[in-house]
């Protein structure tokens, strides 16, 4: 099995799973006969096997393009947007991706996914004298962030290289026929993507979304749906003892139910931090609302045992921890002996870091168990595009059969239009006049 799942750190009993059978089994037949609530967002369970294969041609098509027309490859979202592709990324592409130099395909930038003037200043002048290349992201065309951002890339681009050169280097994914991006793709003839109506931004990592600029960071996305696939098959069997992805979403369901209130998402490699950042993602939208859900949070250790490792050990206990381990990893570095031993470090010879690391993982697992935090290790056998695709699946799908357990749709996210009105209202957009002032009262003077 290339994903284990370890719970028996967690304190939890047969009895409470058992208990709980009836009701994954249940959750899992609304997702795949498409009963449950979002149903209409349901694009991503069968997508690994029916993917529309002129469309994945077409995005193998511009992503060799790309590579071989640009020196910065700029990915302009937010959310669902982008943070699949920069997970995938970041796990299976050199620590230092973009200052390689044997590197066989662009930098790669992400823009849009903050509102920052000074992060937008610093990467144009970064990247004014190279060649770009634009893949700007939205499924509804309309969010803030990523149209403030490529408004900046298209007047740059349009500058460097004319209107018609502007329009070879602009990639743009988003919906089939709506909205603002869609317009403005049209009008200008830029190469278009489609985010399935039927799929949401945070399960839309195997559409266009994550694969193009996956293929183009040069990671093989045939792999990488092999995986999903294989996900597709092994989390699509009804048993609590042969199915991991039911294991784990129990695991979390039986935690939440016990007064938990956070869940603390561990990684001990730099390459899976923002997997975890994905991962947040995908449950605070999916799980989080009608005054419920686990607030899902990440630590990266052993960096962060120097930091909120003491409140994690000690502090209150409404949390759990899920580590996230790998087997097998490329690289590693051994310690060597030294004469003089004046650090002391002697012990550790011929011992690799990745055994450091793993003694590290498995001290604190135990301290942390043993300060009343619920453990639970889901290992992953190697960190590849096959194992790293499977993933995705196997957390799309426990989130998804997690949201019904939980009683709530996991496919929307009514929560997150407070702020854009808010915003809108003070920024003076029109239509929102009668709540610009009732906020502006608000606001100090
Ligand atoms: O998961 C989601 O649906 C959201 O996080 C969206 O991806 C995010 O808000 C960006 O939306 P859009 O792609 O419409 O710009």
């Amino acid at each position: 099995m290339s994903i284990r799942f370890d719970y028996s750190y967690a304190g939890l009993s047969q009895e409470e799973f058992d208990n709980k059978a009836a009701q994954i089994s249940l959750a899992d037949k609304m997702l795949k006969e498409k009963t449950g609530a979002g149903s209409d967002f349901l694009g991503w369970y069968d997508y690994p096997v029916a993917y529309d294969k002129e469309e994945y041609a077409r995005i193998k098509a511009a992503a060799e393009k790309i590579k071989g027309s640009c020196d910065a490859f700029i990915v302009i979202g937010i959310g669902g947007s982008y943070l699949g592709s920069k997970a995938v990324i970041t796990a299976l592409t050199s620590t230092f991706f973009n200052e390689e130099t044997d590197r066989k395909a662009p930098k790669i930038y992400f823009a849009g996914e903050n509102i920052s003037g000074k992060y937008m200043k610093d990467l144009i002048d970064l990247v004014k004298d190279q060649d770009i290349c634009v893949n700007v992201i939205s499924k509804s065309g309309t969010t803030t962030e990523p149209a403030i951002a490529f408004r900046f890339f298209k007047e740059m681009l349009e500058k460097k290289y004319g209107k018609d050169g502007a329009k070879d280097r602009i990639f743009a994914t988003t919906d089939k026929e709506r909205g603002a991006l869609k317009f403005l793709a049209d009008q200008e003839g830029y190469e278009t993507f489609v985010i399935p109506d039927d799929v949401g931004g945070r399960y839309s990592v195997y559409s266009a979304v994550g694969l193009l600029p996956i293929a183009v960071a040069g990671i093989d996305i045939d792999a990488f749906m092999d995986g999903a696939k294989s996900g597709y098959e092994e989390y699509g069997v009804d048993s609590v003892a042969d199915n991991v992805c039911y294991q784990y979403t129990l695991y979390r369901s039986c935690l939440y139910n016990r007064g938990k209130a956070i869940e603390i998402l561990v990684d001990y490699e730099p390459s899976l931090r923002y997997f975890s950042e994905w991962w947040k993602q995908l449950y605070g939208e999916s799980d989080g609302k009608d005054g419920k859900g686990l607030f899902p949070a990440s630590v990266h250790f052993s960096t962060d045992l120097h930091s909120v490792g003491q409140i994690i050990q000690d502090g209150h206990k409404n949390i759990f921890e899920t580590i996230l381990a790998v087997d097998e990893l490329d690289g590693d570095m051994t310690v060597k002996h030294e004469e003089a031993d004046l650090d002391g470090l002697n012990y550790l010879e011929n011992r690799t870091m990745q055994d450091v690391n793993e003694k590290a993982f498995l001290g604190t697992l135990l301290a942390h168990v043993d300060g009343d935090v619920p453990n639970g290790v889901i290992y992953l056998s190697r960190l590849d595009a096959f194992h790293i695709g499977k993933l995705v699946y196997f957390f799309e799908k426990a989130c998804g059969l997690g949201g019904y357990l939980l009683g709530v749709n996991p496919f929307n996210q009514p929560g997150v239009e407070a702020y854009k009105k808010n915003m809108f209202a003070l920024l003076h957009k029109p239509g929102y006049e009668e709540l610009t002032e009732a906020l502006e009262k608000r606001l100090p003077n």
